[in-house]
């Protein structure tokens, strides 16, 4: 790769698991509208949900998650209860007839739930909303809280999918990242789900670490081939210590250039290749086998703010402090601190703090930055028939561009806008121009790559 080339385009963009992008979320969009909007949803409507555990008992020096540590159970028990309270205020707003089709648990660590805590909102969650039949339920695990018997309450809820998180297995980056943890342990978790029928096993895993070569990266990847799991999710360490204080904890001078996390991203993106799994997004690699290999084969991926999915329901309903929700008519976000987010609860319900309703070009542009991101290519056709004239400003901006891009990162062929293989490491930047919000002054980004 071209040194010149990754320079260029290494300036910081979002990440595009929404458009617009939360920087943009504002205070106009509060529980009045979010109540409306939920009223609006038809019966047709399929729903995911996502729920917010905040909480961790330790602290991870890399983390960029919303989360607070805690080593003691109260503030989780007090927490819970406002998250019943929001389930409950939330399900009674949303027609009987609109079907569950996925649960997310996310945060922090849903793991950290006692196992009659983790059952009780699952029971929580049936008893306020309608449930399809056999709903796709993920969950991301911090191997560092498992036992038996959260193992098997994770296989009562109907877990279908272990999202393990790993990093990275050195002892130096584990040491000054602030997250220890075995291969040994890891194996554990992965054996534990499978014995309990998990099908689908999910590892995520970081380079642009402090102390990370492609050297240390080469053997956390041999490790995590050997596991065998059904899907890796390779993300590039994102510093962004203006927004979480505990990144200054990670010496700058130890973390990887540029071109350095290139190079890493590549050697494990090839390395995964020749273990038989193929390329999803950006970020994600699947087994041929895998449901998100299919999506991906059949133009049929998504992406959201857990990043890419097979999940097609059209409204996604946040639970919990700091959670975001899709619907139909635009995003909404819960108040993130904790505290405040019990207090608002407390007294109706809901916690929408802010938003943005969806005009025609937010929804045209939000189509066009998901295809990007998920085939690398855009189908002028489609995007007319979907769209109308409306696409054609669009279809102005990729000429334009495709026009003066001397460095060949994309390709106009009739009416297919495609990124090149060269194009494919920058296609935030090229989704970027698209992005009719940027440059107005909000939001701080990580690099690109
Ligand atoms: C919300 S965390 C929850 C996982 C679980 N608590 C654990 O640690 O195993 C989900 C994933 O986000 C990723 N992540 C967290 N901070 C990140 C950062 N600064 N840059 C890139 N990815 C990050 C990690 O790979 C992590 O496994
Ligand atoms: S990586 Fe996971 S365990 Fe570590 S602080 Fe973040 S959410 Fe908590």
């Amino acid at each position: 790769m071209n040194t010149e080339l990754l320079h260029k385009y290494s300036g910081a963009v979002p990440r595009y698991t929404s458009y617009p992008t939360a920087p943009h979320f504002h205070e106009g969009i509060d529980i009045g509208t979010y109540r409306r909007w939920l009223g609006d949803l038809g019966h047709r409507n399929r729903i995911s949900l996502y729920l917010h555990i905040p909480y961790c008992d330790r602290l991870c020096w890399f983390c960029a998650c919303h989360t607070k540590h805690t080593l003691k159970y109260e503030p989780i028990a007090v927490y819970l209860e406002a998250f019943k309270r929001e389930i409950t205020a939330v399900g009674a707003l949303v027609s009987p007839d609109a079907v569950v089709s996925a649960v997310h648990f996310g945060g922090g660590s849903p793991t950290m739930l006692r196992p009659e805590d983790m059952v009780g909102l699952m029971d929580c969650l049936r008893g306020h909303f309608t449930f399809g039949l056999a709903p796709e339920i993920s969950v991301e695990m911090d191997p560092n809280d498992l036992d038996d018997g959260r193992y098997d309450a994770l296989a009562a809820i109907g877990m279908t999918r272990a999202s393990v998180g790993v990093q990275d297995f050195d002892d130096k980056v584990q040491k000054t990242i602030n997250r220890i943890q075995t291969f040994e342990q890891t194996q554990s978790v992965v054996d534990a789900v499978r014995a309990r029928g998990v099908h689908s096993v999910n590892c995520d895993i970081l380079y642009g670490l402090p102390f990370q070569t492609c050297e240390t990266l080469e053997r956390t990847v041999s490790q995590i081939v050997s596991l065998d799991p059904d899907r890796v999710a390779l993300f590039g360490y994102a510093h962004v210590p203006w927004m979480k204080k505990h990144q200054s904890m990670i010496p700058e001078d130890a973390l990887p250039g540029i071109a350095e996390r290139y190079r890493q991203m590549r050697m494990a993106g090839e390395m995964l290749g020749q273990a038989g799994y193929r390329t999803i997004g950006i970020d994600h690699f699947a087994r041929p086998a895998d449901n998100l290999c299919r999506a991906a084969e059949a133009g049929e991926l998504r992406r959201n703010f857990q990043g890419y999915t097979t999940d097609t329901a059209d409204t996604l309903i946040g639970l919990g402090a700091s959670s975001i929700g899709r619907l139909p008519q635009g995003y909404v976000q819960n108040m993130v601190a904790t505290g405040e987010y019990q207090r608002i609860v407390g007294e109706g319900g809901l916690a929408v703090v802010k938003g943005i309703e969806l005009s025609e070009d937010d929804h045209l542009r939000a189509h066009v930055i998901e295809r990007l991101m998920c085939d690398f290519s855009l189908d002028f056709s489609d995007l007319k028939h979907r769209f109308g004239k409306a696409s054609h400003s669009v279809r102005a901006q990729a000429q334009h561009f495709a026009a003066t891009d001397r460095d060949k990162v994309v390709r106009f062929d009739a009416d297919i806008f495609a990124v090149t293989e060269a194009g494919k490491p920058f296609v935030r930047n090229i989704a970027a121009i698209f992005d009719a919000y940027l440059g107005n002054g909000r939001g701080r980004h990580s690099v690109a790559v």
